[in-house]
């Protein structure tokens, strides 16, 4: 049974390395999930035949039906309901409710003494219970920035040092309950606890919003790691790897999405971004209007379109309108391509799963450090509901929040035309210098109704 129940692991262990790799490919992407689901279910119902820890089968038993039915009701209904756009927010309260997991299971060990006389594994508990519960509290502050119920940055003076003392209390208090075996306080977990909690809060709170994705994806690599010395506590495997894989796949995300910002972690996590003390740039100008019959004109005639998809075209849905948009002008020989900005959209990837919806083929799909180079030789750049990641003021202006962040210079273009409903801002409520420019045109609408009259044009050429 023993020999089993391991094999079913390591299948399973097997299963969530598989379908992260082919996850890595927008093509395999889907099976990926599927892979790493099947694994995970392998694993939960071995773990019910095998209930590591507890000799108390039946009450083991009826919790997991209960945390799964209960549990994975909520998750099924919520992930049914949840909007694609909403879908950072959720990724953050998940992934906080792991983190707070892992967190749990290091406290029931810690308060068991079940491990007391073993100085490594008491470590290893510690030391989940505190990157977990960080994760959770920390992750809870993410959804609650994305969803807009918390909307300030809570800064205030010292804050760091702050921060700094909190932490080491928790460090302290961590090392004295990793050490002590059974001989500790009860008030000194209880505390222990807490303060890893509020450290979470703490250093989350003073991050602005421009940042969350940065931060979720560092948070996921937490909860990962969390996962993982967990699973070294309890002796299964299976948990190690998943946690392993979660928080490797996690810490490289955050490199790539704190690349992206071009800003280091320790930027992210502790100065102040999004909060600029100086003025920014006036903006000059006014933005100017074009008829989307005209638009469709300039492109059919043009030689080269570079479309930027950004946050809007995921609210108006309109990939598969501007995919059969595309096609049209590659039927009259247009070169049409695809620059996607690493954050453009709500999540990694956001704008690349879009498009892949819709059937756009990967070849006509470029990243901004291959594309940025063939704006100078477009002649129209077509923004679709993107803002931030086109905003020249990242470019220029030292007192915007979002400089230093690379964009996608669609301002170099001979023409530019942004698809928005109205006025209204990007992600980083900044105003776009980008749209007053001398070659820009304004198409305002909701993204899926202009792309429709886009395609009725150019039918009709
Ligand atoms: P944003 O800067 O958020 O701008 C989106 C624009 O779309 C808005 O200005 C809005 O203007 C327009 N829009 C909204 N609904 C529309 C519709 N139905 N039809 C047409 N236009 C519509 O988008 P972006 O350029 O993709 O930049 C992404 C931002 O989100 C960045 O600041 C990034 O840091 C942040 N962020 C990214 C992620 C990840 S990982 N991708 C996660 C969280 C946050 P109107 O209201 O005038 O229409």
């Amino acid at each position: 049974m023993e020999t089993f129940i391991n094999l079913i692991y390591l299948i399973a262990a097997a299963l969530f390395i598989l379908g992260l790799k082919r996850m890595s490919s927008p093509v395999t992407a889907r099976d990926g999930i599927v892979w790493a689901g099947v694994g995970m279910v392998l694993a939960t119902v071995v773990t019910f035949i095998h209930p590591a820890g507890s000799e108390d089968f039946s009450r083991f038993f009826l919790i997991n039906i209960a945390a799964i039915t209960i549990g994975g009701g909520i998750a099924w209904v919520t992930g049914k309901k949840v909007k694609m756009t909403d879908m950072p927010q959720m990724i953050a309260l998940y992934n906080g409710m792991g983190g707070g997991a892992a967190a749990a299971i290091s406290a029931v060990i810690l308060i068991q003494q079940e491990y007391s006389h073993d100085i490594i594994i008491q470590s290893m508990a510690v030391l989940g219970a505190l990157i977990g519960s960080m994760a959770f509290s920390g992750s809870l502050i993410a959804y609650a920035k994305l969803q807009g119920i918390m909307r300030k940055t809570y800064r205030f003076e010292n804050q760091q040092l702050v921060n700094g003392l909190t932490f080491l209390v928790v460090i302290l208090l961590g090392i004295n309950l990793a050490i002590s075996g059974s001989d500790y306080s009860m008030f000194g977990l209880f505390l222990f606890f807490v303060l890893a909690l509020a450290f979470g809060v703490m250093s989350t709170a003073p991050i602005g919003g421009a940042d969350m994705p940065v931060v979720i994806s560092l948070y996921n690599a937490f909860t990962g790691l969390a996962v993982g010395l967990e699973g070294y506590v309890l002796g299964i495997p299976a948990m190690m790897i998943a946690g392993i894989v979660v928080g490797s796949a996690g810490t490289l995300l955050t490199q790539l999405m704190a690349k992206a910002m071009n800003r280091p972690i320790s930027n992210v996590l502790f100065s102040n971004f999004g909060d600029s003390s100086g003025e920014a740039q006036e903006v000059t100008g006014s933005m100017k209007e074009i008829e989307a019959s005209d638009a469709a004109i300039q492109m059919a005639f043009a030689s080269k379109v570079l479309i930027i998809p950004g946050y809007g075209m995921a609210v108006a849905q309109a990939q598969h309108k501007i995919w059969e948009m595309t096609k049209l002008l590659q039927e009259r020989g247009v070169e049409v391509k695809f620059a996607i900005h690493p954050v453009a959209g709500r999540m990694p990837g956001h704008m690349n799963v879009l498009l892949a919806e819709a059937g756009v083929p990967y070849d006509i799909i470029a990243d901004l450090d291959e594309i940025n180079e063939e704006f100078k030789n477009t002649d129209v750049a077509l923004v679709i509901g993107a803002n931030d990641v086109v905003n020249p003021a990242a470019r220029n202006d030292k007192n915007s929040p979002i400089y230093g962040m690379p964009i996608l210079n669609a301002d170099y273009a001979s023409n530019v035309i942004v698809m928005k409903r109205g006025k209204g801002k990007g992600f980083s409520g900044i105003e776009n210098h980008l749209f007053f420019e001398e070659n820009t045109r304004m198409l305002y609408g909701d993204a899926q109704a202009s792309a429709n009259k886009l395609v009725a044009t150019i039918k009709e050429l």
